[in-house]
């Protein structure tokens, strides 16, 4: 892929780099306010989460300690199965920690759901997520989302952090792929 024609495989653009960072900071604001005091543990999730945690964890006016979990979700081409294995586990001992779970994007749900209930089964004092993105429309199970960024129709994005084939993750804005990319 020609990386200098990066934009022109974006049909449309969802949110642009300022819109996101304005939101972040908002999401900042209300989680510190809601964290002060506690002992906070960010947990991002590879890879796509990369650059939400860079860009919220820095919104935060106090220090906050950051933790990654890399997991793979089995299921058919794209879609997720709900069940998953665990790559890369947390280097932290979660126990009586309040978790907040750093997340690009909620589609069916199933992933995080897992790895929600996996966490809380360590004895954390608490877990919550925080998410850029997230489709109510492609919800196959429920999820209490403490911090949303964005609700987003169904449709496949990328950008800042989101990938297609593990291109355009690198991409500032989030929008949907041009026809053209798939054929
Ligand atoms: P589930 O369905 O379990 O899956 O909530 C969440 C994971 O699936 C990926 N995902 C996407 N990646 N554009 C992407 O680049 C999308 O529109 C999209 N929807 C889901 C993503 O890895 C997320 O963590
Ligand atoms: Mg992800």
């Amino acid at each position: 892929m020609d990386a200098t024609h990066m934009g022109k495989d974006l049909e449309k653009v969802l949110y642009t780099e300022e819109q996101i960072q304005d939101r972040l900071a908002e999401l900042g604001q209300d989680i510190w306010r809601d964290y002060e005091g506690k002992d906070l543990l960010l947990v991002g999730v590879l890879k796509g989460a990369v650059l939400v945690m860079a860009d919220l964890m820095r919104t935060l006016p106090g220090s906050a300690p950051m933790d990654w979990m890399a997991v793979s979700s089995y299921g058919s081409g794209t879609k997720s199965s709900g069940v998953v294995r665990i790559l890369k586990d947390l280097d932290t001992d979660i126990t009586d920690k309040h978790v907040l779970i750093v997340e690009d994007i909620i589609d069916s749900g199933l992933t995080l759901s897992w790895i929600r209930a996996n966490l809380e089964s360590r004895s954390p004092a608490s877990v919550e997520i925080c998410t850029l993105l997230r489709k109510p429309d492609a919800a196959k199970v429920h999820i209490d989302c403490k911090y949303v960024g964005f609700d987003i129709p169904n449709e496949f994005v990328v950008g800042y952090g989101l990938d297609f084939a593990e291109q355009y993750r690198n991409l500032r804005d989030v929008g949907t792929l041009a026809p053209h990319v798939y054929s």
